[in-house]
């Protein structure tokens, strides 16, 4: 099988890549000498591989400190990759008839809700990376294509020396004895790696449509994160200081990037397809277990 695949040297793609070595993967990367803003050069690849049926498009402008210094600049590098990037990519796929598996973001909510969110839950993203994440979201739907999106919420793994994920940079923060102080009032949905790249086999094999929560299975503040990791890694859990986001949020400058406090996702959908995602506690059990191989 082979898949015309972007981002492929990213913290989530790279992963993708080395656990389906059954896939043919062609990589569309600045690497490779192919921007996604550069459209001949992109249409090239597709003219290239008549016979990919699918294109898993994963490339995007991920820094949010950066893109909010970017707010409403759409000839910044944050709207122009990921929006008219996707635009790129999807005029490719309906052109050359492509299924499109792409990857977003639980930032394309406001962390307002009460509850878990679910894919019926209404988008409303408050910082530039999540808007611009979502309006490819809507480039991608409005196009009729074949497509389904993916989005994917504090993803990890157990190694990516280019890239630390929020999982990496709390063990490191442990070694280094230099934990800072954790809020209780925020909660995230961490999703393992290694899962994404199994949900991305089957969606490549099955190619489903529709928009899909693909989120860990357990939802917790960066606080009970830091426990569960002391606990699963055997760090002191007395060293873990509680904190909140709200009192961080008081103290940030006026025009500072705002915040989501609470982007707990429900991944009742992608699990019912019968994609098994693991907790947080189950991840980083799998985790240790890869970094004592
Ligand atoms: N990391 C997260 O916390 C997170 C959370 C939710 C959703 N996501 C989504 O998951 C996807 C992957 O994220 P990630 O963290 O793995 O990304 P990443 O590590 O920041 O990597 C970004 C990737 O995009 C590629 N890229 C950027 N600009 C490009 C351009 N103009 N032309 C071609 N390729 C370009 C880069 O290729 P080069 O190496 O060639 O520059 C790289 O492979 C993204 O769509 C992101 O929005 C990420």
């Amino acid at each position: 099988m082979k898949i015309i695949g972007t981002g492929l040297s990213g913290l989530v793609g790279s992963r993708i890549v080395e656990l389906n070595p059954g896939i043919e993967f062609v990589e569309i990367s600045l690497e490779k000498g192919i921007d996604l803003l550069d459209l001949s050069s992109l249409e090239q690849v597709f003219i290239n591989n008549p016979d990919a049926p699918a294109v898993l498009h994963l490339a995007a402008f991920t820094d949010t400190n950066v893109a909010w210094s970017q707010n409403q600049d759409k000839s910044g590098s944050c709207y122009q990759v990921n929006v008219v990037g996707t635009q790129n990519i999807v005029d490719l796929c309906k052109k050359y008839d492509k299924y499109l598996i792409h990857i977003s973001t639980d930032f394309v909510f406001d962390g307002t809700k009460d509850g878990k969110y679910t894919e019926e839950d209404s988008p409303n993203p408050i910082e530039w990376y999540g808007e611009t994440k979502y309006f490819a979201e809507k480039v991608i739907l409005d196009s009729g294509i074949k497509s389904s999106i993916l989005r994917i919420t504090f993803p990890y793994r157990s190694n990516h020396d280019s890239k630390k994920d929020i999982v990496r940079k709390i063990i490191d923060g442990f070694k280094a004895g230099k934990l800072y102080p954790q809020w209780t009032d925020h909660f995230t949905t961490p999703t393992f790696i290694d899962d994404i790249a199994s949900a991305v086999k089957y969606f490549i094999e099955h190619q489903p449509s529709g928009i899909f929560h693909l989120a860990g299975s357990s939802s917790q503040s960066p606080y009970e994160m830091c426990l569960l990791i002391a606990d699963v890694f055997g760090f002191d859990r007395n060293i873990v200081v509680q904190s909140t986001l709200a009192d961080y949020v008081k103290s940030l400058p006026e025009g500072s990037r705002p915040w989501q406090h609470n982007l707990s996702m429900d991944n009742t959908k992608i699990t019912s397809l019968g994609i098994k995602m693991k907790t947080l506690r189950e991840g980083l059990e799998e985790m240790k277990k890869q970094l004592e191989l």
